[in-house]
């Protein structure tokens, strides 16, 4: 017996064997070239072992070759099959998040808003990766057509829009409730010209996204705070306070933020039947901001506020975008959902005035692509930013005890308690920028109550939030 030739074999099983899952994990094109290489390894090594001579390894290596042939074949075979349309494509896409994609230098405002190249960048609400691939896909194919003139919405927009909202939270939506725009911060801003007069009150919770102050100041309108109030690692809502502001006779508008950012809360059902009772109650219409509504994490599900009943739906105006979950913020585009007409009309009057009516194309190609052919990615981001903020608490609860971090139900934006430091938020953000090198968001752009808070944005490759986290604990060591 010719143990060389047998050793031979025995490599080429290993070798294979411990390239095969990467092969499983590839995506399709590529894992047909890996099973390629395998074959013509196989093949190398059947020679081989014949070369020293020995039967038993030609005979492992030629059936190791032929299996990757026959893989081969059934590839291309599938692949036949899902071109004539006999059955989709089911083979599962594994997305990399933890590839390191440089974005300095790509006119990021994240990125290349900072000052020296050294500082790690973990403040504005967008993604370190890339979106979707069919999203990609379907824009690469609109930028070879190469002309790129004004755009109308189709039937497929509003078709994924709805289907969407259907499958994934249980919303009905009809064609004529949605109104496009250019994003939901100008969503907002006209919905609020819409329902207010100047000199009419907006109910938020703070800490809350700070566009909300600028959107109701920029209407002429004073926003009213019912502050959320701690509770151990979560925040919850003082019904008792939020009554009351509802009840003044010049708040027009509760502002809902569904999921919250900063506080990583998801709303219960519970809560969101008590706030939209308080609020009609009182006559108050409520605008629920859903952008971040698909980055929910397991054990919690969010609830679209106006799918609890058909005078929440009657009395709200929802607004939403795959911006966030997709990573195509830079893409401007953005749906207002209105049920009732009256509310409609006064809303498209507002996003007129506010020449805010426009798309543009790949807005719109993306966010088709997104809803109908996004979710296998989403599924995959989600796990992903579960990981990565499950690492951040482990770390913290190590190494950064002083500074807790709210539960995260929702959101990539983690909330960190730094008032153990005893310095004013925006002083930790510069000196953080300046002295550790990680550029976060100081509490106080949320509202006073965010004094001594950071926001961190979680959504980045899990090797760059532990650099950005041992920054931080090198800051900290330096301070305490
Ligand atoms: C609650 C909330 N609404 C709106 C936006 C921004 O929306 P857009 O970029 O579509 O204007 C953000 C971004 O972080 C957000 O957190």
């Amino acid at each position: 017996m010719n143990f060389t030739g047998i050793l031979i074999g025995l490599a080429t099983f290993v070798i294979i064997g411990i390239f095969h899952p990467i092969v499983i994990k590839a995506e399709y094109h590529l894992s047909k070239r890996c099973w390629w290489l395998f074959l013509l390894a196989g093949i190398v090594f059947a020679v081989l072992s014949l070369f020293v001579g020995s039967v038993m390894g030609a005979t492992i290596a030629g059936v190791l070759a032929f299996s990757c042939f026959w893989s081969v074949f059934e590839l291309f075979e599938q692949e036949k099959r899902v071109k004539r349309g006999w059955f989709p494509e089911k083979r599962r896409r594994n997305y990399d998040f933890d590839e390191i994609i440089p974005r300095r230098g790509t006119n990021s405002y994240e990125w290349d808003s900072a000052p020296n190249d050294d500082i790690i960048p973990l403040w504005v609400a967008d993604m370190d990766f890339r979106t979707a691939k069919p999203v990609i896909d379907a824009l690469r194919k609109r930028v070879d057509h190469g002309i790129f003139g004004y755009t109308r919405v189709p039937d497929e927009y509003y078709d994924a829009v709805i289907g969407w909202f259907s499958r994934r939270h249980g919303l009905h939506i009809e064609k004529d409730w949605i109104i496009y725009t250019s994003g939901v911060v100008p969503a907002v801003s006209a919905v609020i010209k819409a329902l207010t007069v100047p000199g009419d009150r907006v109910l938020i919770q703070t800490p809350v996204y700070n566009c909300f102050f600028s959107s109701i100041r920029n209407n002429g309108c004073e926003a009213v705070s019912s502050p959320l109030r701690r509770m151990g690692n979560t925040f919850e809502i003082d019904f008792d306070d939020f009554a009351a502001k509802a009840a003044d006779p010049k708040v027009k508008v509760f502002l809902l933020c569904s999921p919250h950012n900063p506080a990583g809360r998801v709303w219960t059902r519970a809560e969101l039947q008590k706030m939209g009772e308080i609020c009609m109650e009182n006559g108050v219409t409520v605008i629920s901001d859903e952008i971040h509504c698909e980055l929910v994490y397991p054990g919690y599900k969010h609830i679209p506020f106006a799918s609890l009943s058909p005078d929440f739906a009657a009395h709200s105006v929802t607004c939403v975008s795959p911006s966030k979950a997709f990573n195509i913020a830079g893409l401007q585009i953005a749906d207002i959902v209105a049920a009732d007409p009256g509310l409609r009309a006064k809303i498209d009057r507002a996003i007129n005035i506010n020449e805010v009516c426009d798309v543009n194309p790949f807005g719109v190609i993306a966010t088709i692509a997104a809803y109908n052919e996004g979710e296998e990615w989403l599924e995959q981001l989600i796990s992903y930013l579960k990981g990565n903020y499950d690492f951040m608490k482990a770390f913290c609860a190590e190494k950064l005890p002083e500074f807790p971090v709210a539960d995260l139900q929702g959101t990539y934006l983690a909330w960190m308690d730094c008032r153990v430091l005893g310095e004013k938020s925006e002083v930790l953000e510069e000196e953080l920028m300046k002295d550790a090198g990680i550029w976060l968001n100081a509490g106080t752009m949320y509202g006073a109550e965010g004094e001594g808070w950071l926001r961190w944005n979680l959504a980045c490759p899990r090797a760059r939030l532990e650099e950005g986290l041992n920054r931080f604990l090198g800051f900290v060591r330096r301070r305490i």
